[in-house]
C-alpha cells in the first residue's frame, strides 16, 4: 500500500475515533510493534538505492504526523470524556435537602447528666439486668415473701418465677455482692411496675440507685450527697423538704420532696395539687440489708436512694403527663 494511502486510511479511522479506547486501538494498528507504519519504516532499507532516501524520508513525515495526530486526540478525548463523566455524576450543593439530625431522649441526657455528676464525686456506675430474681429485688432487701411492702410494688413476675425488676435497688444488692466497703456507687436503669397509668404513673420507668457504704456513715452525709446532687441537676437551688418515710430497706428512711417546678408550688395534676413533689426516697441501709451484701453492720453504715428519672425530667422541662414519655410521639421527642 502507499504513503498516500496509507496517510489516508489513517485518517478517515482516526476521525471515526470516539473514545480513548478506540483511539488506543487505532494507535496499535498504526504504530504499535508490528503496526502498519512501524512495520513500513522497517522496509527503508530495503528500497532501491535511489529510492530510499525519499522513501524514508516520506515514511518519517507519515509516522511523526501519526504520532501528532493520535497524542491531540488523545488530550482531545480525555477532555471529552471527563465532561460526559462531570455531567453524569453531577451533584447539586445548591439544592436545600433538609436532614433531620437525631439527638438523645431527654431522659437518656438526664441520666447522662447524673452519671457524670456522681462519677466526679467519686461514685462507681453499676449495671443489672431487667430481669432478676426475686431474691436481689425482694429477699435482699429485707422484703420477704407474704411482706405487705410488696404490695407498694406490683410486679411483672416472668413463667419461670423471676420477675422484671421493680426497682433500681436490685442493683445496690448486685453492689454489695461484688465490691468490698468502702464504695460509692449508683446503678441506673429501667423498671417496671403492674400498675394503673395515670397521669403520674407507668409501667416502664426509669431510677438511679445510688449507694455508699464506709464507717460512719450518717443522715448528715446523705443531706448533704442529696442537696449537691439536686444543685447540679436543676442548675438552681430548689425548694426541698425531708419527711419521715417507709421502705423495708433503710432504717430511718426518708422521703424527700421538692416545691413542684410545674406549678412553682402552687397545686397541679402532677403535684396532686398538694405543690410538692416525691422525688427522693432515701435513709440508710436497713442493718439487715448490710448482712445479706456480706457486710458487717458493727463495722459498718451506709446510706441509700431511689431517684425517679421521669420525674426529674418532667420537673425540669414541666412535662404534666408522664405517658407522654412511652407514646412515640414524635412530636413530644422533637421538643428537647
Ligand atoms: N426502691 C424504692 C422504690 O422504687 C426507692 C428507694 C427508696 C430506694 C429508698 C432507696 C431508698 O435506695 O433508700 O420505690
Amino acid at each position: 500500500m502507499s504513503i498516500e494511502n496509507i496517510k489516508k486510511d489513517f485518517e478517515t479511522e482516526l476521525a471515526n475515533c470516539h473514545t480513548l479506547s478506540s483511539l488506543e486501538e487505532l494507535r496499535i494498528k498504526y504504530r504499535g510493534q508490528k503496526g502498519i507504519i512501524t512495520l513500513l519504516s522497517r522496509t527503508i532499507k530495503d528500497q532501491p538505492k535511489e529510492e530510499r532516501g525519499a522513501f524514508g524520508k516520506n515514511v518519517n513525515i507519515l509516522k511523526n504526523n501519526a504520532d501528532n495526530l493520535l497524542n491531540n486526540k488523545k488530550e482531545e478525548l480525555k477532555v471529552i470524556e471527563l465532561e460526559s463523566k462531570v455531567e453524569s455524576e453531577w451533584i447539586d450543593p445548591t439544592i436545600d435537602i433538609k436532614l433531620e439530625k437525631g439527638h438523645l431522649h431527654p431522659l437518656s441526657e438526664i441520666q447522662n447528666k447524673i452519671e457524670d455528676i456522681f462519677t466526679s464525686m467519686g461514685f462507681v456506675v453499676l449495671d443489672g439486668p431487667e430481669t432478676e430474681t426475686e431474691e436481689n429485688n425482694f429477699e435482699a432487701l429485707n422484703i420477704p415473701k407474704d411482706h405487705p411492702a410488696r404490695d407498694m410494688q406490683d410486679t411483672f413476675w416472668t413463667t419461670d418465677g423471676n420477675l422484671l425488676r421493680t426497682h433500681t435497688s436490685a442493683i445496690q444488692v448486685r453492689g454489695m455482692k461484688n465490691l468490698k466497703p468502702p464504695f460509692k456507687v449508683i446503678g441506673p436503669g429501667r423498671v417496671f411496675r403492674y400498675e394503673a397509668l395515670d397521669a403520674s404513673h407507668e409501667n416502664t420507668f426509669y431510677q438511679v440507685e445510688g449507694m455508699v457504704v464506709d464507717k460512719n456513715i450518717s443522715v448528715a452525709n446523705l443531706i448533704a450527697s442529696m442537696k449537691t446532687l439536686l444543685k447540679e441537676v436543676f442548675e438552681k437551688d430548689v425548694k426541698v423538704r425531708l419527711r419521715p418515710g417507709y421502705f423495708p430497706f433503710v432504717e430511718p428512711g426518708f422521703e424527700l420532696d421538692i416545691s413542684c417546678l410545674i406549678c412553682n408550688g402552687e397545686g397541679c395534676s402532677v403535684c396532686k395539687q398538694t405543690g410538692w413533689v416525691e422525688l427522693l426516697p432515701c435513709g440508710l441501709v436497713h442493718p439487715e440489708v448490710l448482712k445479706h451484701g456480706g457486710i458487717d453492720p458493727n463495722e459498718y453504715s451506709g446510706f441509700a436512694f431511689g431517684l425517679g428519672l421521669n420525674r426529674l425530667v418532667m420537673m425540669k422541662y414541666g412535662i404534666n403527663d408522664i405517658r407522654h414519655f412511652q407514646s412515640s410521639d414524635l412530636r413530644f421527642v422533637k421538643q428537647f
